[in-house]
């Protein structure tokens, strides 16, 4: 039998998903935007087993524990239902990605997660529902079913929150990921978001100011103007942590080195290279540039950091099957 694998790939947003106005479907409380990259993703399987006592999931070849594997399989439900399947399930996943390090792994994994799922249950589901699935696991999955630049619409209720590609993002754009640590963080993002919801007085500041800041970036990437697309991508990074800054208790998930890597890239700017900065729910930065530029500031960085730390990513595509 020939095993399905499919591929999703992770994204960096530019305009930050930050909040939940609903827990359990993962709707969020603003829309968000954000480029698919070529060089983190995810490959996943998933084969139904009668002969397996439960759902069985192996991440990077480990057999996973049961929190680990109740997340997966809950989600699995989500599929199995209206495709009538009530069989146990062999789950494969390679993250070529650091798994819950700030590098988006959840986005690439739910979303293959989800394309794999679809596969399993032969439910032949378009790249819209995959994308309303996807949100179900990580909301930032929301978007990695597609390439390029994407927005995830918040939408109006479960049915209509999913993805739209907006721009394939083959105009010269290029990220640098600095890994700053790659170690697993202390406060998932789910946690992270949930607590600045619920304590943080900046937040209303967020949500009053990040629905300007996507319609201004969508305009920047029509006009591809780069330095203003940049200007929206670092203030809209800075809000969203300044947020958690304001939370109860106080979440940082910044390093020194990643000051380190802002530093520098205000540096570079001062001597006339352009590029922006962005963070995660994690140490690690994200500079986004010209892919012509890109060699340059990675020399440039390769100074301060090592060289297995600085990761040049070009946009990268959306869901994929691929044969084994
Ligand atoms: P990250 O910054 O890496 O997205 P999160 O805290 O958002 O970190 O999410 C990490 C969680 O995403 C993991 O604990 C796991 O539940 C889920 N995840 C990561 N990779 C996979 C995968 N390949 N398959 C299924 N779930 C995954
Ligand atoms: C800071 O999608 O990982 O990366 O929906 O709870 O799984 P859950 O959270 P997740 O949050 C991503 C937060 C972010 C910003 C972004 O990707 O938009
Ligand atoms: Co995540």
């Amino acid at each position: 039998m020939t095993e399905k694998i499919v591929r999703a790939h992770t994204n960096i947003a530019l305009i930050k998903y930050w909040g939940k106005r609903d827990e359990a479907l993962i709707l969020p409380a603003s829309s968000s935007l954000s480029l698919t990259l070529d060089a983190f993703y995810t490959d996943t399987s998933v084969t139904f087993d009668n002969s397996l006592q439960s759902d069985t999931f192996y991440l990077n070849d480990r057999l996973q524990n049961k929190t680990a594997t109740e997340k997966v399989s809950t989600f699995l439900n989500l599929f199995r239902k209206p495709a009538g399947i009530s069989s146990p399930a062999l789950i494969k996943s390679t993250n070529f990605v650091p798994t819950a390090a700030g590098l988006a792994s959840s986005a690439s994994g739910m979303a293959a997660l989800a394309g794999a799922a679809n596969l399993a249950c032969h439910l032949q589901l378009t790249q819209r529902e995959l994308s309303l699935y996807a949100r179900r696991g990580s909301g930032s999955a929301t978007r990695s079913i597609y390439g390029g630049f994407v927005e995830w619409q918040m939408g109006t209720c479960a049915a209509d929150s999913y993805a739209v590609p907006i721009d394939d993002a083959d105009w010269d754009i290029g990220m640098l990921v600095v890994v700053v640590n790659s170690r697993k963080k202390e406060m998932s993002s789910r946690e992270g978001m949930k607590n600045t919801v619920e304590t943080s007085p900046f937040y209303t500041g967020w949500l009053d100011s990040t629905a300007n800041d996507l319609i201004e970036i969508k305009k920047a990437i029509r006009l591809q103007d780069f330095q203003k697309m940049g200007e929206i991508t670092e203030s809209n990074g800075m809000k969203m942590h300044g947020t958690m800054l304001g939370a109860n208790p106080p979440l940082s998930y910044w390093e020194p080195d990643s000051v380190v890597a802002m530093q520098l890239v205000r540096q570079l700017r001062q001597e006339g290279i352009s590029c922006y900065f962005t963070m995660d729910a994690g140490p690690n930065v994200k500079v986004l540039c010209r892919l012509t530029d890109s060699e340059k500031i990675k020399a440039r960085f390769a100074k301060q950091f090592n060289p297995e730390q600085l990761i040049i990513a070009k946009p990268g595509e959306g869901l994929k099957v691929l044969t084994k």
